[in-house]
């Protein structure tokens, strides 16, 4: 079985020194790389700029198989890249949904009190993948929520026309433990308070059984 993740955060500059991000370690999408590779599935990793002393443990930690990426076009062209590879794909990345309009050249210097930046939407790789789905693929995504997790998973799960939605809310961030729903187009199931790795083996466990 052919797995593509992504993981970790991405960066959109705003001037060569400051950018806007997300919070995210990466842990979540090492794990379930890690996890996947562990039983026997080629997996390849798209990564954004993770946490360092993130503990993301394994073969991934040590730049196997790894593409590393900062912005979310950057993630996006090399997941765009390799999707038609995968038969799973598992978007676990924080990608930034807004990024500056413009990039200075140069170091915005502080002579003004205050300072507006115009964002605009950056591409939805997932939303994208879903419409390009390829017959037999598996698409997983995950949905950070700090309210309504379950309606908004299953909204997400149709509207990007997804086979699988994780949610989980703000307590997932940078942490080994999390409260899980994992949602599909049959139902659902919660796991509460639960370490990356396990929700790692729960999905491996779904996907590599069916697949
Ligand atoms: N995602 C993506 N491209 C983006 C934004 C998000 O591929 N530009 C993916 C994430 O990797 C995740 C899923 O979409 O698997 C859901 O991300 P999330 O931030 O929870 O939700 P959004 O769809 O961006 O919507 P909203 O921020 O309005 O909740």
């Amino acid at each position: 079985m052919k797995v593509l993740v992504a993981a970790g955060p991405t960066r959109e500059p705003i001037d060569p020194i400051r950018y806007i991000s997300n919070r995210s370690s990466g842990k979540m999408g090492y794990a379930i790389a890690n996890e996947f590779a562990a039983r026997g599935a080629d997996v390849k990793l798209i990564s954004g700029p993770i946490m360092a002393g993130c503990g993301c443990t394994g073969r991934f930690a040590q730049g196997v198989g790894v593409l590393k990426v900062e912005t979310a076009e950057q993630m996006r062209q090399a997941v765009l890249q390799n999707a038609d590879w995968a038969g799973i794909i598992i978007m676990a990345a924080a990608v930034a949904d807004y990024r500056p309009l413009e990039q200075s050249a140069q170091k915005i210097k502080k002579d003004v009190k205050k300072l507006t930046l115009e964002l605009e939407q950056t591409p939805d790789i997932l939303k994208e993948l879903g419409q390009n789905k390829n017959d037999g693929q598996v698409l997983v995504g995950f949905a950070l929520e700090t309210e309504n997790l379950l309606q908004n998973a299953q909204q997400k799960l149709m509207e990007k026309n997804l086979d699988i939605v994780i949610a989980n809310g703000e307590k997932a961030i940078d942490s080994d433990m999390a409260d899980f729903i994992i949602v599909d187009k049959e139902g659902y199931k919660e796991f509460d308070n639960v370490t990356k790795q396990h929700l790692a083996q729960v999905l491996a466990n779904r996907l590599l059984a069916n697949n």
